[in-house]
């Protein structure tokens, strides 16, 4: 969809000043394309051309209590009336720690302010911990921009080669081809493969990273068993299990994944909903190895981790979420798979429906489940990326890009969930017939 005459302005301006006109390379849909937004609240974002959206990519995500929530606000404001960045640590910082612990069950908590850098200090964490220095990660999960772990994320449809040796593929250029020297990356949910690799490489192996369910392959989940595999093999190998729940923790549960699947991690990385919008993210993870970190132990650092503005908003993130809200959000996306499915039903389009309630994917294949990139790779997505484009124009927004989930908030109403429904038919119509 072609953006409006306002937005196009905008982005044209954006584009003398900001690479691309994005601070990201995963905003760009195109010169023509890109939208710039003017203002977003509860489940709705508009366009510099005041083209109101129902926005189902809230931002990657983290806006898992909707936009600019007015408790949040509050909260941050007040607090940061104390200052924000202090070289110290802070009461807020203590009581957000103590919230995570409560919600999931970790035992320490280090703060940090994205996703990646996340990942980034667990893989250290366990590369000191352990004494080795490879990782093992799934193809087609993503954990940051960070170089370690940006391999095989989105590796090419005709896939990576011998299933019992694949190939790594870097996501670009001027990521060093050593770092791949320090990876080992597998199907998803292939037990057996995993199995005969830790045998042979265990003692190399500090970590097995994986996403609980590939959040950036539309919703893969883990088969039945899969996840605790791992987990009986890190323990069997002396391998830390990092539990990637940047895109799952306090989304799909208020414990995240770990409560979901009923799996405990050595190390668990948090970030988007944890701050709703605002950047805070976590490591966490068991005293046995958390209680490691420190000086003259294992570093870990940053100037902003723990700021108040970040943890007052954690710790209104989490209290709502305490008390009850993702209950708003799993049923909206029941409600939206519900009517998803009569309508490709009627369709007569084979299509998989995955992933848990507050971040469903859909992928249009004849497979009867994806378990790994490849089963998503070779779905229909000129399809899926047709209809998207229709709902654009009717006022959805779900991602562009067919890896990323349709994300819930609980601003979503269930009149909402009705205009959706009737634009999605619409549009299957449109494209499908
Ligand atoms: C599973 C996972 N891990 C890590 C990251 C990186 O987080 P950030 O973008 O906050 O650096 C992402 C981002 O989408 C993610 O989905």
């Amino acid at each position: 969809m072609k953006s409006g005459p306002k937005s196009k302005a905008m982005f044209d301006r954006a584009a003398q000043s900001i690479p691309g006109g994005v601070s990201s390379n995963f905003r760009y849909w195109g010169a023509d394309e890109t939208l710039v937004v003017k203002k977003a609240e509860g489940a709705y974002l508009w366009d510099q051309d005041d083209k109101r959206y129902v926005d189902y990519r809230l931002g990657f995500g983290p806006v898992v209590l909707g936009h600019a929530r007015q408790e949040i606000i509050d909260h941050v404001t007040e607090a940061m009336k104390i200052g924000n960045c202090f070289a110290m640590t802070n009461e807020y910082e203590i009581r957000v720690a103590e919230k995570i612990k409560k919600l999931t069950g970790v035992d320490l908590v280090r703060m940090s302010n994205t996703g990646t850098e996340a990942t980034m200090g667990a893989i250290r964490i366990a590369r000191a911990f352990t004494g080795r220095d490879k990782i093992l990660k799934f193809d087609g999960a993503y954990h940051g921009f960070q170089d370690y772990t940006l391999w095989n994320t989105y590796p090419p449809a005709s896939g990576v080669g011998y299933r019992e040796s694949p190939f790594l593929v870097p996501q670009g250029s001027g990521i060093p081809r050593s770092i791949g020297d320090l990876l080992y990356s597998l199907p998803f949910n292939d037990k057996e493969l995993l199995e005969h690799k830790l045998k042979e490489r265990w003692q190399d192996i500090a970590c097995i990273i994986v996403e609980p369910l590939l959040g950036n392959q539309a919703s893969i989940m883990p088969q039945d068993g899969f996840l605790d595999f791992i987990r009986a093999q890190c323990d069997k190998y002396g391998i830390v299990m990092i539990l990637d729940e940047v895109k799952t923790g306090f989304r799909i549960a208020k414990g995240g994944a770990q409560e979901y699947f009923n799996v405990k991690a050595d190390i668990v990385t948090y970030a988007k909903c944890l701050g709703n919008g605002f950047p805070v993210a976590a490591i966490a993870g068991q005293k046995h190895i958390m209680g490691e970190v420190g000086p003259g132990k294992i570093p870990h650092g940053g100037t902003y981790g723990g700021n108040v503005i970040a943890m007052a908003a954690a710790e209104k993130v989490l209290d709502l979420i305490e008390a009850g809200e993702l209950e708003k959000v799993d049923a909206h996306g029941k409600k939206l798979r519900a009517g998803w499915k009569k309508i490709l039903d009627a369709a007569g389009v084979p299509y998989v429906i995955q992933g848990p309630d507050a971040m469903p994917g859909i992928v249009f294949t004849k497979e009867p489940v994806c378990r790994e990139y490849k089963n998503w790779a070779d779905g229909d997505h000129d399809t899926y990326h047709a209809i998207i484009q229709k709902l654009f124009e009717k006022g959805v927004m779900p991602d562009i890009d067919s890896r990323e989930p349709w994300f819930i908030s609980a601003c979503h109403t269930d009149a909402d969930a009705d205009f959706v429904l009737g634009a999605f038919e619409e549009s299957v119509k449109e494209v499908i017939g």
